[in-house]
């Protein structure tokens, strides 16, 4: 069984703070060419801006945390870009994880690991068994991740438990590599794209989307809060009419 029920086959619980928010961290290249620098610049200080939004969240306590670091069609850049961002990934790991672990944090990470190096992949395992009790905030960087990746190998996976079988949505949802959390309340991207590039395309059903021109590495708690106050605006229906959610039905 997965643990959190669908938001298409139950209403969710909403809490005034969002208990999941995803985003997708865009806009390093461009904040680094506006500045003159190298693209990967950019990608150095959005390292620092996962550090203070993780901390945000923790204090603002949001269980879950979910990071879209790395896409499942970002082997597409320059070899040059991929490889900093890959060593990037590597130090992040080697540097933060034991801070992680004081923070009571628990770290995951989603995506097809069998591209990355053994090394990247052994720390990855380490990380993930160390933290793994820890209940602050589940933070889950999605790296080598896409959203049909993802649909694609549930599928396969609930084949193989259930041969043959009548499969409803809760059966392909406990495959999926999320199947820990509960969908994603909040979605934040960063950089002014509105799309949604591959991320979460499952879980984001009923996820409220917040866009911001705001480039990764100039996001801070401020903007952070600025989407959360956004996102307490919105009236959750989830199909419903409004007359229903005024009346508690
Ligand atoms: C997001 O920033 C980081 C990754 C995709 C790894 P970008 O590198 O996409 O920055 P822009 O969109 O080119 O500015
Ligand atoms: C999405 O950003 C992926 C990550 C932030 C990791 P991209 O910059 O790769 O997205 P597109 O190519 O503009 O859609
Ligand atoms: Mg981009």
């Amino acid at each position: 069984m997965a643990l959190f029920q669908s938001s298409t086959r139950a209403i969710p619980l909403v809490e005034e703070i969002p208990r999941h928010i995803a985003i997708i961290m865009d806009g390093n290249g461009r904040w680094a060419k506006k500045r003159l620098l190298p693209r990967v610049a950019g990608h150095k200080r959005g390292l620092e801006t996962v550090r203070s939004t993780v901390k945000a969240c923790v204090d603002l306590g949001v269980e879950h945390l979910t990071l879209f670091a790395f896409s499942s069609e970002n082997w597409r850049r320059p070899a040059d870009e991929v490889s900093f961002l890959m060593n990037l990934f590597l130090l992040a790991l080697e540097q933060e994880v034991s801070k992680l672990h004081k923070n009571n944090i628990r770290l995951r990470v989603i995506g097809d690991r069998a591209r990355f190096d053994q090394k990247l992949i052994d720390l990855i395992g380490e990380a993930e068994r160390l933290t793994a009790g820890n209940t602050a905030l589940t933070l889950t960087v999605a790296a080598n991740y896409g959203g049909r990746w993802d649909m694609l190998q549930a599928v396969r996976a609930m084949h193989a438990a259930k041969p043959g079988g009548d499969f409803n949505e809760d059966d392909l949802a406990e495959h999926l590599s999320m199947a820990y959390a509960p969908e994603p309340d909040l979605f934040i991207r960063t950089g002014g794209e509105k799309r949604i590039s591959n991320f979460l395309l499952w879980q984001l059903a009923y996820t409220e989307l917040h866009f911001t021109d705001t480039l990764w590495p100039d996001f801070n708690p401020a903007a952070l809060k600025k989407a959360i106050q956004s996102y307490q605006q919105r009236e959750r229906r989830f199909g419903r009419t409004s007359e229903q959610l005024v009346n508690n039905a």
